[in-house]
């Protein structure tokens, strides 16, 4: 089923200079962008994001992480994409992610982990709409 799909570009990737080679790994699986966009995520709109992580252990280090410079969000589509662009993103730590995966390839630990996408339909709708307004999508 044709999907769409919320994916960040988190600050520690954007720092190291591998935005277009994250992009060119989703092309080249076949999917396509959308919706692009460069930003500064506020506290207030990292709260909505991670709404389900407020008050575990991890939470405030990850706000200032992902506050802590820009990220670029997209909008990712293609045939079943929710699940692929996982699986292309690899597991949440580096440590346990399968070779040639995103986070394999450029995050440094399960914090700093290069990108975030959507888990379900519904987390993909839901964080669509706080990055992007309907005609930012194309
Ligand atoms: O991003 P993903 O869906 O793979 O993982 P999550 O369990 O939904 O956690 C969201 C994000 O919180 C992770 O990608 C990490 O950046 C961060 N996190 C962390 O810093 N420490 C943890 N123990 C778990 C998550
Ligand atoms: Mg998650």
């Amino acid at each position: 089923m044709k999907e769409e799909t919320l994916v960040l570009i988190k600050p520690d990737a954007v720092g190291k200079s591998v935005i277009g080679k994250i992009i060119a790994i989703y092309e080249e699986n076949g999917l396509s962008v959308r919706a692009a966009k460069m930003m500064r995520m506020t506290r207030e709109l990292a709260a909505k994001h991670y709404e389900e992580h407020i008050g575990r252990p991890y939470y405030e280090e990850l706000v200032e992480f992902m506050t802590g410079g820009p990220i670029i969000a997209m909008i990712i589509s293609g045939e079943d994409a929710i699940k692929r662009v996982r699986e292309i993103n690899g597991k949440t730590n580096p440590k346990e992610a399968a070779e040639g995966t995103i986070r394999k390839l450029f995050a440094q630990d399960g914090s700093k982990n290069a990108v975030h996408a959507s888990d379900s339909p519904e987390s993909a709708k839901r964080e669509r709409n706080i990055f992007f307004a309907e005609a930012e999508i194309f």
